[in-house]
Parts: structure tokens; C-alpha cells; sequence
């Protein structure tokens, strides 16, 4: 049993969060025009932005795709979506506007003529402000080819003093290998430099994750037991309600939830709440603490991953009273695929602050609740004194006293909680647990931005601290690839099958030590 108290910092803080703003006028091209990011997120979240006020009075939105469209029909065909996926109302008169910003080229990856047109467009300084933003929103097999073309095209340049400098936006998937990562790596950093490039890892826009880094170093009394003395394990946990949403299973069959989640997000999560302090708050002093916790984390051996690696696919159920199809069914997906839906990992950052504490990593769709988040268990305290209590004749009750654990929720209810032990009110002595609370909305009112609305203005801005960098990747990739490689070469080792609507296979319950179990299965 435990009770919730909850904390307020003070009354609710109303909401004027500082209005940061674009001050240089800016050229935004969206390979993948019509694509679903394009659609769910870039141009929602745009129109969020431009409807604080962040956005310069000169700016320009173009959309590039293959499809046959103008500017007409592409506005048309965005219309009613963007507002749909805004997760702000604007009136008719402003969404007006707004698109206006908005135009659509029709283009041909393959062919330079395209990037010559586009860049021959560009020359009308009135309609494209000199500095631009390329964001390749494509299939990854085109990312390297783009920037290729965008150079040759003298569309982006290596950055001049003094000239505005252009700059290169990449989605995920960064590579599927650390090999493929690499070649990608060498190619992007021989035409541009690495200033240019924004490598994007949403979670890293969420606002629960940014704080994790305030949370730690602007707060004196955590930071001292954040440590391999007190903390006896830490969990990241990131659970999906959804299976396959409309034609991504042909995507995801080829990634798993191994590349699609854990390679990137999960390992990212890790970073920031095992990482040391950093020199300063500029991109690179956090990037450089980031790669060290990524560099420190042992490779999983052939045997690590047998006994520390679990991975299952989720099989046939109900949820609500819904029939909910196998993987093996969804639309897209090869039938008898043993690509895993989710997988849980131990992994440990052998360096002098974390040596011998077991990170446990898991990530699934179709699982019980949507929900991120990351618990540092701390050390049972010695529990001596309590044993030698004497009670005589009256109640005395430890055994309900649980370690405590520290939360970041991440998402949904944007949070952070710390459980603990107390004294239930009676005139016996009974211990109980706990939990200190704290809210977002109750805290703050004010909305709080969409991870990529954070993304988009730190790019136009240009700053990229919350972007990965080159080593970074690759440094994650060679955490993964063992993993994949043994996957690979013993396909014997289990896949486990998992009810829809849980929280995945038994073997990932046994995966973690005695004494420890996954918190927030709530
Ligand atoms: C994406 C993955 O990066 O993150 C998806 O490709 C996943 O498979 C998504 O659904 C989850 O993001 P969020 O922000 O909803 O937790």
C-alpha cells in the first residue's frame, strides 16, 4: 500500500513561458513533403511556433516530393491535417497566413535537375530568405545522395565567417548497422561540417528529458547518490500501446524494436541520467559526457546476450474487447517473421560512478500502458536496527517498506516522483511507502511544447546540443550491433510471444536480478 503525497513548488506558476524568437529570416525545405512526418509533426509544429510569435516575419516553408502538385493543391492536400495534428487552435484568418508560407516543389531525387531548379528558385531573394534549413525526411537510403546533391548544387556551402550558414536536418534511422552508420558519417562529414548537420532524436525534445540534466546538476541533494554506493539498479522504460500503425509494418519488419527504439531513445535516456556533469551547458560539453557513458558501456558478449537480452514479438489477444492481430499478421510484415516487437536489455556502464549496477533497458508495442519513463532504485537501507527492534506486545510492521525510487516520467503526465518509507499513522509503528510528487500541470500552467516544436526552434536557431552527434551514433550502434550479429548467426537463441495488452514475456520479469523488479507496471 503506499500513499501519494503531492508537491507543489508554490501555487501554480501561470503560464508565460519566455518567448524565444528566430531572428534571422529562414528558407525551411522539407524533402518528404508529403510524407506522414511532414504531416503529423513538421507543420503542426510550425504552425505551434508561428502562432507564439517564434517564428521570423520572414520565412518561407517548401515542401519537395515527387507527386504531382503546386502549391495550390499541396496546401490543399495539407489543410485539414496540419490543423488536425496542431496541438494549438488558431483562427481561420491566422492558419491563412500561415500558409501562405508554404509552397510546394516538385522535384526528383535522382535527378540534379531538381536541386538545380530548386537552387535557381532560390535566387529569388524576396520569396527565399538566404539562410536555409534542409530537412531529409525521405527513405535513409537517400541521405547520403541529397546532401550529395544539395553541394553540388551549391545549395549549402561549408560555413563561411560572416555568411549565414546552412544547415542539414537527418531522421532516424541513422544507419542500421554501426558499419552503415559509419560510411554515412564519412560521407555527411566530407561535405559538410559537422556544425551543418542536425541528427535527430526526438526523445531528445521532450521536456521531461531536458530537465533530467536540471533535475541532476541544479539540485545539490541527488547528485551526491547518484551512484554505484546507493543506487542498486536503474530502469528505462519506453511502452507502446500501438502494434502497427497504417503500412509501417514493411519499415519496422526491417528495423525491430532493437534499432526502431533502444539503439536511439532508450541508450539516449541512459546517457542523461548516468552521465557526469558536464563543463558547461554549450552542445559539445554535453555531447562529450554522453559519448563517454556510451563508450563505457560493455558490448554484450555471445553469452551477454543469451542470458541479458530478452526478445519477443507480440502473438494474438484481445485488449478492451478488441481482437488484436499477431505480428506475424499485421499488414506488411512477412509472414513467419521473427522480428522482435520488444526487447529488454542489461546492460552496464563500466566506469567508476556506475561500475557493477545493472542498467535494464525494454521497449515494446502492444503492451499494457504508453509510457516513458526512467526509475533509479536505490540501495535497501541496512535494516539492522530493525530487526533487533523489540516489539514485545505490541505491532511493529517493517515489512511493507520498499527501496526508494526515484522517477522521471517522460510521458504521458509529465513527472517526477520519489518513493519512500514512512510511518503509517497509528499508535503502532508500521511502515508504509510513500511517494513525493510532482506534476508538470500542477506545477506550471502553461502548455508544454511538442518534442519536435523544441527540435524545429533549436535548429532554426542552431543550436544542436539536443541533437546527436557523429561519435555519439556510432557509439550506440556498437552497443547494438553484437546483439544483432548473434540474433543474426543463432537464430535458435528465443524469440518469446507475448499477450497484447501486457507487459511482455515472463522472461523479461526474470531477467532482473534478485531483489529487483520493473516498477510502474501500473
Ligand atoms: C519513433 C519510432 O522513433 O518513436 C516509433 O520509430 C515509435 O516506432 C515512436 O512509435 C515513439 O515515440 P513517442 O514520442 O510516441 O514515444
Amino acid at each position: 500500500m503506499s500513499a501519494n503525497i503531492h508537491v507543489r513548488t508554490s501555487d501554480k506558476k501561470a503560464g508565460s513561458v519566455p518567448v524565444v524568437k528566430v531572428d534571422q529570416p529562414l528558407t525551411l525545405v522539407i524533402f518528404g513533403g508529403t510524407g506522414d512526418l511532414t504531416r503529423r509533426k513538421l507543420l503542426p509544429g510550425l504552425l505551434a511556433l508561428f502562432d507564439r510569435g517564434m517564428l521570423p516575419e520572414q520565412f518561407a516553408i517548401v515542401g519537395f516530393g515527387r507527386r504531382d502538385y503546386d502549391t495550390d493543391s499541396y496546401r490543399a492536400l495539407m489543410a485539414g491535417e496540419v490543423r488536425a495534428y496542431s496541438r494549438v487552435v488558431v483562427s481561420d484568418a491566422r492558419y491563412e497566413t500561415f500558409m501562405q508560407h508554404i509552397s510546394y516543389f516538385k522535384g526528383d531525387l535522382d535527378n540534379m535537375d531538381s536541386f538545380v531548379g530548386l537552387y535557381e528558385q532560390f535566387k529569388d531573394v524576396e520569396a527565399f530568405p538566404a539562410s536555409k534549413v534542409f530537412y531529409l525526411s525521405t527513405a535513409p537510403s537517400y541521405f547520403g545522395s541529397i546532401i550529395s546533391s544539395l553541394r553540388k548544387a551549391g545549395l549549402v556551402n561549408r560555413p563561411e565567417a560572416g555568411k549565414p550558414s546552412s544547415r542539414v536536418v537527418i531522421e532516424k534511422p541513422f544507419g542500421h548497422d554501426l558499419q552503415s552508420a559509419y560510411d554515412l558519417n564519412q560521407k555527411v562529414l566530407r561535405l559538410l561540417d559537422e556544425s551543418q548537420v542536425y541528427r535527430i532524436d526526438h526523445y531528445l525534445g521532450k521536456e521531461t528529458v531536458q530537465n533530467i540534466i536540471s533535475f541532476r546538476f541544479a539540485n545539490a541533494i541527488f547528485e551526491p547518490v547518484f551512484n554505484s554506493r546507493y543506487v542498486d539498479h536503474i530502469q528505462v522504460t519506453a511502452s507502446e500501446t500501438v502494434g502497427m500503425e497504417s503500412g509501417r509494418g514493411a519499415y519496422y519488419d526491417k528495423a525491430g524494436g532493437l534499432r526502431d527504439m533502444m539503439q536511439n531513445h532508450l541508450l539516449q535516456l541512459l546517457c542523461l541520467v548516468t552521465m557526469e556533469p558536464p563543463s558547461g551547458l554549450a552542445a559539445d560539453a554535453i555531447r562529450n559526457e554522453k559519448v563517454k557513458v556510451l563508450q563505457s558501456v560493455r558490448p554484450p558478449s555471445p553469452e551477454d546476450v543469451e542470458q541479458n537480452v530478452i526478445r519477443a514479438q507480440y502473438a494474438a489477444g484481445t485488449v478492451d474487447g478488441e481482437p488484436i492481430v499477431a505480428y506475424v499478421n499485421e499488414d506488411r510484415v512477412p509472414a513467419g517473421t521473427r522480428t522482435e516487437t520488444f526487447v529488454a536489455a542489461k546492460l552496464f556502464v563500466e566506469n567508476w560512478r556506475w561500475a557493477g549496477v545493472p542498467m535494464y533497458l525494454r521497449t515494446g508495442k502492444r503492451m499494457k500502458n504508453k509510457a516513458t519513463s526512467i526509475s533509479i532504485q536505490f540501495k535497501v537501507p541496512p535494516l539492522k536496527f530493525f530487526r533487533t527492534l523489540q516489539c514485545d506486545d505490541d505491532i511493529c510492521d517493517f515489512s511493507a517498506s520498499e527501496p526508494n525510487v526515484l522517477t522521471f516520467w517522460i510521458s504521458p503526465n509529465e513527472g517526477i516522483s520519489l518513493s519512500f518509507s514512512a510511518k503509517r499513522p497509528s499508535m503502532q509503528l508500521v511502515v508504509e511507502n510513500a511517494k513525493m510528487d510532482f506534476q508538470y500541470d500542477e506545477t506550471w500552467d502553461v502548455d508544454l511544447p511538442e518534442a519536435y516544436e523544441t527540435l524545429l526552434m533549436d535548429i532554426m536557431r542552431g543550436d544542436s546540443t539536443l541533437f546527436t552527434r557523429s561519435d555519439e551514433v556510432e557509439a550506440a550502434w556498437r552497443i547494438v550491433d553484437p546483439i544483432l550479429d548473434h540474433w543474426r548467426d543463432r537464430p535458435e537463441i528465443p524469440l518469446h510471444l507475448y499477450e497484447p495488452g501486457t507487459w511482455g514475456p515472463l522472461a523479461a520479469k526474470e531477467l532482473m536480478h534478485e531483489g529487483a523488479a520493473w516498477v510502474n507496471e501500473e
